[in-house]
This record gives structure tokens, sequence and C-alpha cells, in this order.
């Protein structure tokens, strides 16, 4: 229904400069929400611009803890979410009792959560981490041990680079990347052979030992545009080739079917315009947690 979506897009614009409200949307959004975003970013990317907008409103077109993130930097502004079912199931597999447990049983370690992650656990946590800085984060920790929430796979990516550190993990994973299988890959490959292959961080061991490169989304998108190769297998959440096709005319981008993430896939243009008209629902939390939570998210930030 292009012709419905046009004139929902036109009535989001003249809400949200009504409103004076920002939209940060998550590069795995349907194609018509990336179309309509100010900021279109990873979550390191989402996370940075939401410390820096003086609008008054934060309308996150992400899952659940991206929207959280966001109200835990700027806990005076309104942030609304636009649809409550758009939750990132990798962020239910920790709680803070599991951190909790971990810090008691290996007492010498510090504790890094992912981003994927509810308020509570980044309460308890020293630092937090995206995919876009993860070995950063964990190489500048001072301790010799670290305990790494939820994603085992990006866990065992960083210890490939920080191998002096002996790490303890929970048991969580992205289904969206732990279903990206290499013989997919394979595949693609042999159909076409000039293309590089990019994974993201959350695919399993065996598929970042075949590819070129393993980037966040964000430098996905960075890389594509300087890269020689003018064909690329992207392994990751297939709606980011939307973004990648609309910025590199010309380039061509294979994606991997069965990468969908229907959590990202929850919200639409009705969802965003309620949103702007009623500025619910709402991301409320305990302003306690807020407090804590926000210690580590701004470590992260300050290190970029
Ligand atoms: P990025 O931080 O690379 O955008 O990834 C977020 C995410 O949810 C990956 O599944
Ligand atoms: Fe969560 Fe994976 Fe979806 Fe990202 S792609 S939101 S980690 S389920």
């Amino acid at each position: 229904m292009p012709c419905h979506n046009e004139e929902l897009k036109q009535k989001i614009k003249t809400l949200k400069a009504r409103k004076n409200a920002v939209l940060l949307v998550h590069n795995y959004q349907r194609p018509e929400i990336q179309d309509v975003a100010d900021h279109l970013g990873d979550s390191l990317g989402l996370s940075i611009n939401a410390t820096k907008t003086d609008a008054d409103v934060i309308v996150f077109c992400g899952v659940d803890f991206m929207a959280e993130s966001a109200k835990i930097l700027n806990p005076s502004k309104i942030v609304v979410h636009p649809n409550a079912a758009a939750v990132c199931p990798m962020a239910a597999m920790v709680s803070a009792e599991d951190v909790r447990e971990l810090l008691s049983t290996h007492p010498k370690a510090e504790a890094v959560a992912y981003v994927n992650t509810s308020a509570d656990v980044k309460a308890e946590v020293d630092i937090c981490c995206t995919s876009a800085n993860a070995v950063k984060v964990v190489a500048s920790l001072a301790a010799p041990e670290v305990i790494f929430v939820p994603d085992v796979n990006l866990g065992l990516y960083v210890k490939r680079f920080v191998s002096d550190k002996e790490f303890h993990f929970s048991s969580g994973y992205c289904h969206v990347h732990q279903g990206i299988m290499r013989s997919e890959l394979e595949i693609l490959k042999k159909a076409h052979p000039d293309a590089e292959i990019l994974v993201h961080p959350e695919c399993i061991p065996e598929v970042i030992d075949f590819a070129n490169f393993v980037f966040s989304t964000e430098g996905m998108a960075r890389h594509v545009k300087t890269s020689e190769a003018s064909e690329f297998i992207v392994g990751t959440e297939k709606e980011l080739c939307y973004r990648l096709e609309n910025e590199n005319p010309g380039k061509i981008f294979h994606r991997v079917d069965s990468a969908l993430c229907p959590a990202m896939k929850q919200i639409t243009l009705e969802d965003v315009l309620h949103s702007l008209e009623s500025l619910t629902p709402r991301i409320e939390l305990d302003h306690g947690i807020i407090e804590k939570a926000k210690r580590p998210l701004q470590r992260m930030i300050d290190l970029a």
C-alpha cells in the first residue's frame, strides 16, 4: 500500500515537528520505518544519539532493551516505544539474579552486559557493551576474569582477541544469528564467488571462521561504502540490506533468507503515528534502577 504509506509518512513528519520528537530507528526495522528515521543505526550509534538529542520526545523504533537504554540515558525525557510487543528474546535469557550468582562465584571478575539485556541486569554489572565495541570494552578492564552475559557467541568472539582473561558465560544466544548456517553461506558463495562475506559477531563460531569480515550492523554499513568489492553476502538480519542498497547504488547485497527477526518487525507506521499522537506506550523505569543502570551504559559510551 505505497500510497497509504506515503500519507502516513507525511503525517508522521508533521507531528514529529509539532511535538519536538526525534525518531531513532534500528537497522533491522521495516523499510518504511527506516524511511522516516532521523537517525538510523546500530545499538551503539542509537545509544550515543540518545545522549545528544535536544528533542523533548524520543520515539524508539527497535526492540525493548534499546528503548530502555534511551530512557536510562535520558530519564527526564519522554521515551515512547511504538509497539510493546517488540521484545528481544535474548534479553530475557539472563536475570539480575543470574548475574549476582555469577559475581559471587567469581569474586575476582568484572561483569560485562551486552546491551541486549534488561535494565535490572544492567544495574548489576560494571560496564555494558554492544557488538560494535565488545572487544574494546573487555580489553579495557583491569580484572583478570570477565563475566560476559548473555550472548555466548559474542563472548566467544571477544575471547579470540582478549586471550589473557578468563571468561565466565551465562547461556544466551540470538535465535536469528544462531540460525545462520555455514552451509547457507557456502551455497551463496558458490553462486557469487566474488562476493565478500560479512557476518555479525552474534553468529556461531564456524560461521565467523568462514567470513571475510565480522562487524556490527553499522560496521557493515561503513565497510561496504569503501570496499573495492561490488557484491556482498550479508550474514545478519536481512532488513539491513534495504539500507545498504539505498546507500550504495550499483552494489549487490545477497541476503540470508532465513535471517529475519520477528521482534524487529512488530512496529508499523500506524504504531509510530499513534505513538506520536498519544505519546504512548511510554518506557517507565524505577528511579533507583535507572541510577544504577546508567553507570555501566555511560562508562561504555565514555570509552568510545
Ligand atoms: P547491532 O548492535 O549490530 O545493531 O545489533 C543489535 C542486535 O540486536 C543484533 O541482533
Ligand atoms: Fe534480539 Fe536477535 Fe532480534 Fe537482535 S536480531 S533483536 S538480538 S532476537
